[in-house]
């Protein structure tokens, strides 16, 4: 993440807490008994979940509450694989639906999270990835295209995925094809957020062998 994004997300969440009240954090956090919105670093998984998806989402994401629109948010695993459309909703304001929409922090603190890829763990410090082909090829590649783009897969639309020489000749393909979003296969699931950045990072920078 660049330090700009970085310094506004702080400022804003920070800002915040500071006037809701003047007296200690600590001292708050005991009499309201709530869970201060993390100033620093991404949430985790558990942190989104007691702060947002309990209160605002689980009423109808839930089995108990009817599994609204076929979406279930009661899973780490089913929360994760619907990331894009959770924060399309939210940020057109048309979930939660016919409700109080989520206040500003509340929706930094969900975006920040979502477009770290929804990590389970805090994370405290962005992480500095240099990124070779290995990481590229086992995080995004193997998984999502080399189904398709492999001998043994039929190289669909003749194009083989399996070498660094090949990936790297059909990089800008690749490139536009996952901006405008026709790879993976519309009907597949979509790349998730981290995958769409670090794939697209790794070209941008040249597509370094390591
Ligand atoms: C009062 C009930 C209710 C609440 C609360 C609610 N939803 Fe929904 N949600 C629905 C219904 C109903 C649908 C089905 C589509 C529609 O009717 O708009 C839906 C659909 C969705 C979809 C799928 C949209 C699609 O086009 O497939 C997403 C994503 C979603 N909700 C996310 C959320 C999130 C995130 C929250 C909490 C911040 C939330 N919802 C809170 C009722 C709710
Ligand atoms: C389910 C199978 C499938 C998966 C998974 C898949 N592709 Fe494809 N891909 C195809 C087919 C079929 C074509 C040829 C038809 C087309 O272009 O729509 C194609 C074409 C392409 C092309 C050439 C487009 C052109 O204009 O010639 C590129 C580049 C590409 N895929 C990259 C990827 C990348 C990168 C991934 C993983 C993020 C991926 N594909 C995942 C099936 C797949």
């Amino acid at each position: 993440m660049n330090i700009l994004t970085y310094a506004l997300v702080l400022l804003t969440l920070g800002g915040c807490n500071l006037s809701d009240s003047k007296s200690p954090l600590l001292f708050r956090e005991i009499f309201s008994g709530i869970q201060p919105l993390p100033t620093n670093g991404v949430s985790n998984f558990e942190q989104v979940n007691s702060l947002i998806l309990a209160p605002k989402c689980l009423r109808c994401h839930s089995a108990s509450g009817g599994d609204e629109g076929g979406l279930n948010l009661e899973t780490y695993e089913s929360v994760l694989a619907n990331l894009s459309f959770i924060k399309a909703e939210v940020q057109a304001d048309t979930m939660p639906k016919n409700r109080t929409k989520l206040n500003t922090n509340e929706k930094a603190l969900l975006f920040k999270w979502i477009d770290a890829g929804g990590p389970l763990q805090e994370t405290t410090t962005p992480p500095v990835e240099i990124l070779t082909y290995e990481i590229v090829r086992e995080k995004v590649l193997a998984p999502r295209c080399i189904g398709c783009h492999s001998d043994e897969g039929g190289n669909r639309g003749d194009v083989n995925l399996e070498t660094y020489e090949n990936v790297l000749s059909f990089a800008s393909l690749i490139e536009s094809e996952i901006i405008s979003g026709s790879m993976p296969r519309p009907r597949n699931k979509p790349l998730s957020p981290e995958q769409k950045t670090l794939i697209l990072k790794w070209i941008k920078d040249g597509a370094q062998k390591e």
